[in-house]
């Protein structure tokens, strides 16, 4: 103690006798100051969105007052949950995806359940379709939509460095998770300026935020849709239309072929809730308008990396790469077993 106070009394009368030494020590520590004070701000900020603030209440977008949601890749997973969720909300439901029985199954689940309609449509959008798309803007014409989600996606089946990417995988991953959700959105939109209201939610990824080796098409193609959805809820929001693209880390599913859910993998009904009882909240997105991280743990890792290592980091993307090669290794090893097996 009476050393660092000898320090500090040195250091002072060297600020006293040098006036240039006094003047930056306080430019420095007025930057440093600014910078502290910016980051508790967003870090607060995080904290509130996380647990204290509420989002946008569904209400707002006709819920319970014969309005409908379109969700698309609507039987498994996390679109499966949207299309339960919002049925619960109130909402009449479109679902959309390839396999009929399934949408079928769960129409009669979600009417009998929630008392709400429902409307199916089966399309393989990796077929790109255009009486696809004309059906489903016949089936969607004489109904008030107000929501779409964006969710139908597909990545590689299993890590792959692009060079040995299929062309049938790359051409699929495009088609599905890009030009589709324009295509559908395009539909929708007319729909939702019309009303001066709606809300377009999108499924973006980590895989999508974070460069990801092995996983390059459906990197890229998640970006993407990053930009075009934040650009998107700019040109709509003077028009009372709310867009907003969703963060996610690994969930639960038949795609992240993760059975078991954790802290940092929760199930899809966890992963729901969290998303449509925060709309508007950005939470680990702090700083990327119109997009959101809702789940906590998926947030609270997004800032971490965001405010230490950085998005772009070589460091992160080499740790995306090794532990990408690692699960290749293990799902080529598997496939072998499989393969003897038979
Ligand atoms: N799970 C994760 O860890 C995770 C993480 C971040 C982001 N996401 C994103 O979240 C979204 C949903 O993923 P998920 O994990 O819930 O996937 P999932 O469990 O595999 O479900 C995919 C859904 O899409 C449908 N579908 C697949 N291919 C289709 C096609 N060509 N045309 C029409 N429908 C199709 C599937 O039904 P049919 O087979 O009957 O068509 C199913 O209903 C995706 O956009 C994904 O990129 C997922
Ligand atoms: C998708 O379909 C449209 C309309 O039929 C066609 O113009 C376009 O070239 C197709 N795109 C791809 C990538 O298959």
């Amino acid at each position: 103690m009476a050393f660092s106070c000898a320090i500090l009394d040195a250091y002072l009368s060297i600020l006293q006798s040098n006036k240039i030494l006094a003047y930056s020590s306080l430019l420095f520590a007025s930057i440093g100051l600014v910078k502290y004070v910016f980051f508790g701000l967003k870090l607060t900020n995080l904290f509130l969105q996380l647990f204290i603030l509420s989002g946008k209440s569904l209400k707002k977008y006709g819920a319970g007052k014969g309005a409908w949601a379109l969700v698309t890749g609507a039987s498994d997973g996390i679109g499966k949950e949207f299309s339960l969720q919002l049925g619960k909300a109130g909402f009449n439901i479109v679902l959309v995806s390839r396999t009929e029985s399934k949408l079928v199954d769960l129409s009669s689940e979600i009417n009998g359940k929630y008392g709400v309609e429902t409307k199916v449509l089966p399309v393989d959008f990796a077929e790109n379709k255009s009486s696809d798309y004309a059906a489903l803007a016949a089936l969607i014409e004489p109904l008030d939509v107000t929501v779409l989600v964006n969710n139908v996606g597909q990545s590689h089946s299993i890590p792959v460095p692009f060079a040995e990417v299929d062309d049938t995988e790359l051409t699929r991953i495009i088609t599905i998770n890009d030009l589709a959700t324009l295509k559908v959105t395009k539909l929708v939109i007319p729909k939702l300026i019309a009303k001066k209201k709606g809300l377009i939610l999108t499924m973006g990824s980590f895989g999508g935020l974070f460069p990801t080796p092995y996983l390059s098409v459906y990197s890229g193609s998640k970006s993407f849709l990053q930009h075009w959805s934040s650009a998107l809820a700019a040109e709509l929001k003077p028009k009372g239309v709310d867009v907003e693209l969703v963060l996610s880390y690994l969930v639960t599913s038949a795609m992240s072929k993760v059975r078991k859910a954790s802290t940092f993998i929760p199930n899809p009904k966890t992963f729901v809730a969290s998303t449509l009882s925060s709309i508007g909240l950005q939470r680990g997105a702090q700083g990327r308008p119109a997009t959101s991280t809702p789940h906590w743990s998926h947030a609270i890792f997004q800032f971490f990396v965001e405010n230490t290592v950085g998005i772009w980091s070589d460091f992160v993307s080499n740790q995306n790469l090794q532990m990408h090669i690692a699960i290749r290794k293990r799902a080529l090893k598997k496939a072998e077993r499989e393969k003897k097996a038979l």
